[in-house]
Formats: structure tokens, sequence, C-alpha cells
């Protein structure tokens, strides 16, 4: 039995959290896992009507169905975030009896936070908009073999020494070349990491301390997961959930403007240590419409009140940072990059209760330069997206019809989305991811 890989097919926040989870419930699906971002991610699901939904930043969405979860050697792991999301996860009632971490994770440390925070200011207009999680730092360290793996936590000695030569190339960075101040402006960053510094030294009793007590409370969970996905892969399917989206990739993306693990099929054989031969499906997901967080080029970004009017409905708000998202129109372009970059074999489409009573509809199926048209975002050349100029189809009809349109823009669909319940889905699954779920 093999492994479905979903994947965001635009620029994060598709909507893959609720799939995976539709996907999880199925009943040939014996594991699902995350090999790839960091707490930088965030997926809501709601399991049924009558309860809350649940935000997660690392933990798989399939927690809540019970089958084992898991955390591959990809993630980047902040282990306090780790650590409140099983918390919270067991103040709900939900058993973390069946989550495995790997012990060869890294590990996001303060340091890379405040990193992350120094780098985005001296940026200035040109930053990133990170989630000011760390991701660049740690992703950085690793490497450049500097960083620290979570099986480092089980080991005092060892965490001490190691904590001594990086803090010791850490001082002087943030002190002499990003000149930073000793002062973080961001409250709630301050809030997550302030108390390991001291002006502008880094503390690392603290960090020491705080680092093996975390090791020894997830201690239960780090496994070797690598043995663990193929295990489960003999067993039945797995679903490997990206974060992200395709748009986003370091290497594929929009660079600069994206993320520094790749979220793409890539990223995810690396991330979880399967071989490509056991991928049986790639599924794709893509919203009714796109947005981004951050900067960047954005084409069909829509700056008016139908922008404002989806960002509302759709209530997208960062899930990890709380940050208004950049709204616009469906956009082909980016989407048909990430079918072909993944081998995406069909789609999911979520969110599409969200563009009802918008008329007219408009997505865009190519650009133009200078009156030139570009079929592909190749033949734009990805430097050369911000002068892009979308030409859109208007769509007066209903979403049926616009489903079609996107299918004939795009790609098949295999589930289509409409409402964040688990019961608000429908499916059109092509035989052969049928033949794979049941
Ligand atoms: P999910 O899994 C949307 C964006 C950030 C920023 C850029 C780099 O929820 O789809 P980073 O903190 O990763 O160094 O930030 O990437 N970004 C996301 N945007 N959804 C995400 O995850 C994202 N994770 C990172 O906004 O532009
Ligand atoms: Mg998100």
């Amino acid at each position: 039995m093999p492994a479905i890989a979903v994947i965001g097919a635009q620029w994060g926040d598709e909507g893959k959290g609720k799939i995976v989870d539709s996907l999880a419930t199925q009943p040939n699906v014996v594991a699902c896992g995350r090999f790839t971002g960091g707490d930088n991610a965030g997926h809501t699901i709601k399991p049924s009507p009558n309860e809350p939904s649940i935000a997660l930043n690392i933990i798989p969405s399939s927690i809540v169905t019970g089958k084992p979860s898991i955390v591959g050697h990809g993630v980047l792991v902040n282990p306090i975030t780790l650590y409140n999301e099983i918390e919270k996860l067991h103040g709900l009632g939900i058993s973390t009896e069946n989550l495995s971490v790997s012990l060869n994770s890294h590990v996001i440390m303060p340091y890379h936070r405040l990193e992350d925070y120094c780098l985005e200011k001296c940026k200035g207009s040109e930053s990133v908009g990170t989630t000011n999680r760390g991701i660049g730092p740690c992703a950085a360290d690793k490497a450049n073999r500097i960083g620290i793996q979570m099986w480092e936590l089980l080991n005092r000695e060892l965490l001490s020494e190691r904590l001594d030569f990086v803090i010791g190339l850490k001082q002087p960075l943030l002190e002499h070349v990003y000149h930073w101040d000793g002062i973080i402006t961001d409250e709630k960053l301050r809030t997550a990491i302030g108390g390991y510094f001291e002006g502008h030294k880094i503390k690392k009793d603290a960090i020491l301390d705080d680092c093996v007590a975390l090791g020894n409370k997830l201690k239960k969970y780090l496994k070797e997961t690598r043995e663990l996905v193929n295990k489960y892969i003999k067993a039945g399917v797995v679903i490997l959930e990206s974060a992200q989206g395709a748009l986003l990739d370091p290497d594929l993306g929009t660079w600069p403007y994206v993320t520094s693990t790749n979220p793409t099929i890539g990223g995810l054989l690396i991330g979880s240590g399967i071989s490509h031969k056991e991928i049986a499906y790639v599924l794709g997901v893509m919203k009714a419409y796109t947005t981004r967080v951050g900067g960047g080029p954005f084409p069909t970004e829509l700056k008016d009140e139908t922008g404002d009017r989806i960002r509302k409905g759709g209530n997208e708000y960062g899930t990890t940072t709380g940050r208004p998202r950049r709204c616009g129109w469906f956009d082909a372009m980016p989407v048909n990059l990430a079918i072909d970059e993944n081998g995406i074999d069909g789609l999911a489409l979520t969110k599409v209760d969200v563009l009802e009573g918008i008329e007219p509809i408009m997505f865009c199926v190519r650009y133009e330069i200078d009156g030139k048209p570009k079929n592909s975002i190749h033949s734009v050349g990805q430097n050369c997206l911000g002068m892009v100029k979308p030409v859109y189809i208007e769509h007066r009809r209903s979403l049926q019809e616009y489903k079609g349109e996107l299918e004939a823009a795009t790609a098949h669909i295999d589930i289509l989305s409409f409402g964040p319940g688990r019961e608000e889905t429908r499916y059109n699954l092509s035989d052969e991811l049928r033949n794979l779920l049941y």
C-alpha cells in the first residue's frame, strides 16, 4: 500500500488541514504525517458541527481521528509550541498516544526567533513578512550544520556543550552584525522569548534548563519516524501532509518571498524518508480564490471592497500570526505551475461558499506583459511576476459551472469543500483515488 501526498497549490492557507482530516477518516488510511515546514504553518479543523474548531501549528490534522500521526525529520520543531499543542489537545479530550515526533527534527531555539526578527528589521522595506517563528535561521543552521536536533534535548551535558558553541556564534551576530538594541518591540514575540535574553545577552542557562525539561516531557513521543512511516506504508495508505504552498517553495516558488523548507513533493520525500515509488497520488489543494501573507508579487490581488469581502467571508486572517491575508481572484497560473512541478493528479477546491453572492466572479487564465500573452509562470520568469497583467474570464453563472471552468483551466477536481465542517464536503473522486481510499 502506498502514500497520498497533499500539497498546497497556491501560496499556503488553501485548507489542507480540512482536506487531510477528511482523507484521514477513510478506511484504508492507516497514518498521516507532516514532513516539512514548522510552526509557521497553521491548520484549522472542525470535526463536527457541535465541536469547536481546533487550530494546530505542528501536529498533523489527523490527530483528532485517533490514527497514528507523525511529525517527520523534515519539520522544524519548536518544542515549546509542540508541548503547548499536546496540552491543548489533552484539554479538549483528544488523545496524543498515537503521536510520534522524529528524533532528528531540528529544534527551533529562542535565538532563531530573535534572528528572524532582527533580519526582517534589517531588510526594512524588502522584508519577507515572515511569521517570526525562526524558520529561516533554523533552516540556515541546519544547512550550516550547527543546528540542534530533538534527540539532543535528552542529554543535558551534550546539549550544554552544543549551546556553548552555537551561542558563542549567535551572541556577536546579534550584537555586532544585526546591532540588536536589546529590545523586542513585537509584543507576542517578547512574551514568547523575552525570558531567554537579558539586555543583549542570550541567557544560555535559561535555554538549557527549559530545553532539558521539554525534552523530558516530550521524550515519549520521540521516535525513529523514518522507520515508522515505512512500516505504515506496508500496512495501508499513509497521507503525507505538506505545509505552506508550492509557490512558497524556496527553489520552485516566488523567491525571495518564500519560506525556507520545501513544501513541494521533493520536500515531502526528503522530510519523510520514503521512496518516490511509494507516492501513488498527489492531491493539490486550492482555494476558489487566491490569498497571500507577507510580501511578494500577487498578480490577481484585489485591493478593493471585493477583496475586503472575501477576507471577511473567508476569515482570511493568519492562524499563526492573526495578520490579515492579501486576497484576490483565482489565478490558474500558479496552480498550473504547482500541477506541473509536483505531478498533481487531482485537486481539492476549498472555500467555494465564500464566493457565494459575489458577481461577477473573475478568474485569471493567463498573463500579459506589454500586450504579449504569457501562458505560464515559466514563460514570464519568476522575477517578472510583479509586472504582469492578468487576463480574466468573467463568470456570472452558478458555482457548479465555476467549478467546471476551473477544472478546464487546471485539472480534475476530486473534492469540493464549501465550509469548515466535515459534512460540508462533496466527493467526485477519480477511480484512482477512490481505489486507494476504500
Ligand atoms: P500554511 O501551512 C501562508 C509565508 C509567510 C511569509 C513567508 C516566509 O498555513 O499554509 P516564514 O515564517 O516561513 O519564514 O515566512 O512564508 N508563510 C505562509 N503563508 N501559509 C503558511 O502556512 C505559511 N507559512 C509561511 O507569511 O510570507
Ligand atoms: Mg496557514
